[in-house]
């Protein structure tokens, strides 16, 4: 069984020190990407505050898919073209959104979303994906959680077979 400690609310960059620490003792010694970023996304769930959706989106090749996450059930296809994933996913780059009604083609798949915070998922310059974390609270995600993120998808992406 995993025992999650709780994580320490002194600072951002501690937090997340604490909590890329978790995810690789909870990923070590498993490669299976479906099985990881249900794990994944299970243990951002119960250690991140104020977020109301936090998953994964897989590109196919052609759009994203979504994969495992927690929060209420989201829209299943997102092309790369629409959305605050869509542009992660295009861009390649990390978006942090303070107010999504603020986004010109935000997709809301709960209207209780107000911030967000998506990170490309990349590897050997190939896309996998996207990981995505919304909250009710505007202007919920800084610079601190854009590297706590990246350090964390690191995790993920190091945790797959090769
Ligand atoms: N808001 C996202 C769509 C995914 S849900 O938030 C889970 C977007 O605009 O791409």
């Amino acid at each position: 069984m995993f025992q999650a400690a709780s994580l320490s609310t002194a600072s951002k960059p501690q937090f997340y020190r604490e909590l890329v620490a978790q995810a690789q003792a909870l990923l070590a010694g498993e490669h299976d990407r479906i099985a990881n970023a249900a794990n994944l996304a299970a243990l951002a769930w119960q250690a991140l505050p104020d977020i109301n959706w936090a998953g994964f989106y897989f590109y196919d090749g052609h759009e994203l898919v979504l994969g495992p996450f927690q929060g209420k059930p989201a829209c299943v296809r997102i092309d790369l073209a629409r959305g605050v994933c869509g542009a992660a996913a295009s861009q390649r780059q990390t978006q942090v959104v303070p107010d999504v009604h603020a986004f010109p083609g935000h997709i809301a798949c709960d209207a209780a979303s107000r911030s967000e915070i998506v990170v490309p998922l990349v590897r050997d310059g190939q896309l996998l994906g996207v990981w995505d974390v919304d909250s009710p609270v505007v202007g919920r995600f800084d610079d601190a959680d854009r590297h706590g993120m990246q350090a964390l998808c690191q995790v993920y992406l190091d945790s797959l077979a090769r």
